[in-house]
Formats: structure tokens, sequence, C-alpha cells
């Protein structure tokens, strides 16, 4: 069974998301860079690529950047509620549903006749019943809902219908480690993407001076150990009728066979004595906590764990944390520590303002736009 896959990341994180699907083994994929998804607006992008099941089990367990993986059921074009009904009813509901299961709908609307969500909604969830000789209820998808119900993705562009079935469940960011948050944790998918966008070397020392809840060093060991992002937890495709458990204990084994011993050294920091327990609590849960050197200080104590490497963090910055003035004095105490300290080491460091960033006095080579809790931030790069 070959499948049309769409791998929705945040917004500039596609890059990755695809050379990502290059390392794991596909080569014809196109990044998508703006498309919407479901009434709550979310903007997402994303890269599509084809794959059979098995690798649809293996890129849910291993891609480290994107937020779910959706499979590509078909399009068709419809104007009025029946032909949608009717043209909805053909597709091979029972891959994915029991007769009577509940789904969740996401349903856009875009310049087409029927622009009516809620309506095209029902009907949908009517065809589905029809298929499956049962009907099927509509449940509200709730995001952070451990288990949450069979998302079904309906976008209306010109008439033009296009359904897709997530086949993750919960989010992707949720590895299953981060049990507990210190103060603005990161999505552990944005972690990983600026780990990538930094260009580290996987090798060469890494550490973070602002760790919270642990997020950026946690992905850091986990990728230099290859260890699979997704071993701890389930996905919605475990769910479906025709759920192939060897072939998945077969992807999960085969990937755990490739984990390998830590090869960097991995350092994470806070001032915050309640961060570094909860850092390291999760670094403990995702199995990693022999792997990271925590140590509680301020940035102005950050000492260098060796003559190079990379310093990947995400200081506190105005909108999220606070919007004190005193931020620009502690950019400007990181940069000197860094300028004192840290010369020949690279970093990549996120942050939403450019004011507090030149408070650092740094060459900025690279300034990447990503998002982060909605908030559009940049990841500056460079080297000291
Ligand atoms: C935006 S949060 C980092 C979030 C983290 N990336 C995560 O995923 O949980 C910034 C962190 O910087 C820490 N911090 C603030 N001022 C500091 C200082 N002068 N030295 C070290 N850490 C500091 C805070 O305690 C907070 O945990």
């Amino acid at each position: 069974m070959s499948f049309r896959l769409f791998a929705v990341t945040a917004p500039g994180l596609e890059k990755y998301t695809s050379t990502e699907l290059n390392s794991l083994g596909f080569k014809s994929h196109r990044p998508v860079s703006s498309e919407v998804y479901g009434d709550t607006k979310e903007e997402a992008g994303g890269v599509e690529f084809e794959a059979n099941l098995s690798d649809m089990y293996r890129v849910n367990l291993r891609l480290r950047t994107a937020n779910r993986i959706i499979v590509r059921l078909g399009e068709f074009s419809a104007v009025s509620f029946p032909e949608l009904r009717k043209k909805a009813a053909r597709f091979a509901w029972e891959t994915f549903l029991k007769p009577g299961q509940p789904v969740a709908l996401r349903v856009t609307c875009h310049k087409s006749k029927l622009y009516h969500s809620g309506g095209v909604a029902e009907r949908i969830a009517g065809a589905i019943g029809d298929h499956l000789g049962k009907s099927c209820a509509m449940e509200k998808f709730d995001e952070s809902a451990r288990f949450p119900p069979q998302l079904i993705m309906v976008r209306f562009v010109h008439d033009q219908c296009t359904i897709s079935v997530d086949t993750s469940g919960e989010l992707l960011h949720r590895r299953g480690y981060r049990l507990e948050t210190a103060k603005a944790p990161l999505r552990a998918t944005l972690a990983a993407g600026m780990l990538m966008a930094s260009n580290w070397d996987l090798h060469s020392p890494v550490v973070d001076p602002f760790c919270g809840s642990g997020t950026i060093p946690i992905e850091a060991a986990m990728m230099t150990r290859r260890i699979a992002p997704g071993r701890n937890r389930r996905f919605a495709f475990m769910n479906w009728p025709d759920f192939n458990q060897e072939l998945w204990e077969d992807v999960l084994s085969r990937t755990i066979s490739e984990e390998t011993p830590i090869a960097a050294v991995i350092q994470a920091s806070d001032r915050d004595a309640g961060a570094i327990q909860i850092a390291r609590n999760n670094a403990e849960r995702a199995s990693v906590l022999s792997d990271i050197k925590f140590n509680c200080q301020a940035v102005s104590n950050l000492q260098p764990a060796g003559s190079t490497g990379w310093i990947v963090t995400n200081p506190p910055y105005g909108v999220r944390i606070s919007q004190q003035k005193d931020l620009r004095d502690l950019y400007a105490r990181f940069g000197t520590v860094l300028h004192d300290r840290f010369s020949g080491w690279k970093f990549a460091i996120l942050c939403s303002s450019d004011i507090l960033i030149g408070q650092m006095h740094l060459e900025i080579i690279e300034k990447i736009h990503l998002v982060n809790g909605g908030i559009p931030v940049s990841l500056y790069c460079g080297n000291i």
C-alpha cells in the first residue's frame, strides 16, 4: 500500500523536515510554504512525499521537526452538500476507522460555494457513516489530549475539496519525556529545528546556558545518540482497524538497534534551581540524564566546555517572560561572556527582538524566521 503523505511543520521548519526526510531515504518531496488547516486557522507549511506503510510508521517515529504526518486521501470538486456527501463516501474509510467510531473534523473553506465549515463537517461525517454502514459521531479535537479522536482534515479551495487523515494523534513535539515544564518552554520540534539550523555537527560540545526545562540539551542528546523521538509514545495509526503490530515492532526494534553512545559534550545551565531539577527529571525520562552536564548557575558564571563548539539557546525575551528593561542588561552580559570566553565558538540564539540581540555586539551571519508559541521570532546565527 502506498500513501501520499504530508509532514506538517511550523512555519520556517519545512527545510529541516525536508532534510530529515532526505536522510531517511525519501527523495521525491516538495516543501510547501503555507497551507491553512482547521478552523483554528493554524498556518502550517510542510513537506509532501510518498511512502509505504512501514515508512509511514518510521517517519512518525523518527522525524524530529514535524508537527504531524497526514495522509492525503484524495481530492474532488463539489458545489453542493449532496455531491460532497456522495463523493466523500467513496473513500476507503475502513482503512482508518471502525464502524461507529467518532471522528474530529477540521474544515477550512476558501472561495468556494460550500463555505459553511460546520455544514461541510456534518456531510463528511455522514459520508463516513454511509461508507461504513454505521453513523459516525463528531467530537471536538483537543490538541492537548493524550488520546485525541481520529482527526480528519478537509480543505475547500475554489470548490476543490481535499481530504486528509491524521496518522500521528497527539502532536509529535510531545515525545513523552517532558511531563514537567519551567517558564516558557520550547516545543521539542522547534528545539530540534534550532539545533539543525545551527549546523551543529553532532560531535562538538553544545551548550545551553538558559536551559529551562532542558528541551534543547535533551533534543541534542537524542540527536547525537540517534534515539528516535517517538519511541515512547502512541500514534493515531495504532488505532486503525488493520494496524500491523508486527510491522510496527519491526520498525521500532530496527530503529532502537541504530542507537549509539553519546558522541558530544552537552552542557546545560540555568540560574533557577527549580528549572534545573525539572530539566534533570525530563532528561531521565528521555534516557539521556547521564549524557548532559547540568549546572545551576547564572550566565555570568558560564565556562566553555572545550576550545570550540556551539551555543544553542533561547534566553528570556520580553513577550513571553517579562517586558523588563533589564533584559537589555542580561543580553549585554551574555554578549560579554561570549566575547571573553567563547572565541571560536558558533552560536544560534532564539529571540524576538533585534534590539536585545544588538546588545550582544555579535556578527550575525544568518537570521532564520521561525514562530514560537504563535510569536514571530528569529534564530540569530554566527561565529564568536
Ligand atoms: C525562555 S526560558 C528557556 C526555556 C527552555 N528553552 C525550555 O525549553 O524550557 C529562559 C530561561 O532563562 C533562565 N534565566 C533567566 N536569566 C538567567 C540568567 N541570568 N542566567 C541563567 N539563566 C537565566 C530562566 O530561569 C529561564 O528558565
